[in-house]
């Protein structure tokens, strides 16, 4: 890394939800590599992050969230008071067994995976984004397999409509505050090693929150609302 892009993030702060590995737990580790000042969420205590915060000292804040606890979501609003955001990053989701049709999936899993991924990252936006002033980005994780234009294969049925309702409903938002000068992103990362995406995947998480950090560095400060990925290239809603 270069030594301007060590200080790019200094006098800034991040938010991001649902870091205790994986990616979210990559992208906490890039933002302090480049000097922001970050918050990140867990919702039980993670080895991996908390040895982050012996070489972080005070640029790293763990907070406590499971976003389908609404208690702990006012909470945490409660704890943040007026703390000024230039990027909230909701990343936590799940995933499920691929071959399951819509046909197939039990109605608990269908409300899960929906509450979990769509209802509750965006229950996160409605409620924090008021600490998020112009030009500072709300960005959601989504997924190529999101995209409603792209779906020719089927396959991760409800994922990809939980992903594809999380992108309907960011799009609703951003076009509620279209005079903020804010910039809304729903992120596509890739097919990523990690405890979701599996041995197989294509991408390390390094490669892949790398890739992510520069694309929201070079969106920053551009209004509207993309769907993008990790390379940054826009993709088909
Ligand atoms: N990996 C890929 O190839 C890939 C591709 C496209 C999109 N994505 C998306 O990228 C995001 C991160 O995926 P990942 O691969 O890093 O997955 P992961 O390793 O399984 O990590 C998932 C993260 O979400 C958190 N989480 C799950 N439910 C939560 C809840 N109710 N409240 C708060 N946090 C919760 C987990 O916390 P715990 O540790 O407490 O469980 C964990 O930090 C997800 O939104 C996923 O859909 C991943």
């Amino acid at each position: 890394m270069s030594d301007s892009n060590r200080t790019i993030g200094v006098g800034r702060t991040a938010l991001f939800v649902g870091a205790s590995r994986g990616l979210g737990l990559g992208l906490v580790q890039q933002h302090l590599a480049r000097g922001w000042k970050v918050i990140a969420t867990v919702r039980k205590p993670s080895d991996a992050l908390h040895a982050l915060s012996a070489e972080a000292g005070d640029s790293l804040v763990i907070e406590t969230l499971d976003m389908n606890e609404p208690a702990q979501l006012e909470a945490l609003a409660d704890r943040l008071g007026s703390t000024r955001l230039d990027l909230l990053f909701v990343n936590a989701g799940v995933a499920h067994d691929p071959s399951q049709t819509i046909g197939s999936v039990s109605d608990e899993q269908f409300f899960h995976i929906l509450r979990t991924n769509t209802l509750s990252p965006m229950r996160v936006v409605e409620r924090l984004e008021g600490l998020v002033p112009s030009p500072g980005t709300i960005a959601v994780m989504s997924s190529s397999l999101g995209s409603v234009a792209m779906n020719e294969t089927g396959g991760y049925e409800t994922y990809r409509a939980s992903k594809a309702a999380l992108d309907t409903l960011l799009r609703s938002v951003a076009a509620r505050r279209k005079d903020s000068r804010r910039t809304f992103l729903a992120v596509d990362p890739g097919w990523v090693r990690t405890d979701m995406g599996g041995p197989g995947a294509n991408l390390d998480v390094e490669t892949s929150t790398s890739g992510v950090t520069g694309m929201l560095e070079a969106r920053r400060g551009t209004p509207g609302v993309f769907f993008v990925t990790y390379a940054n290239k826009e993709l088909p809603w």
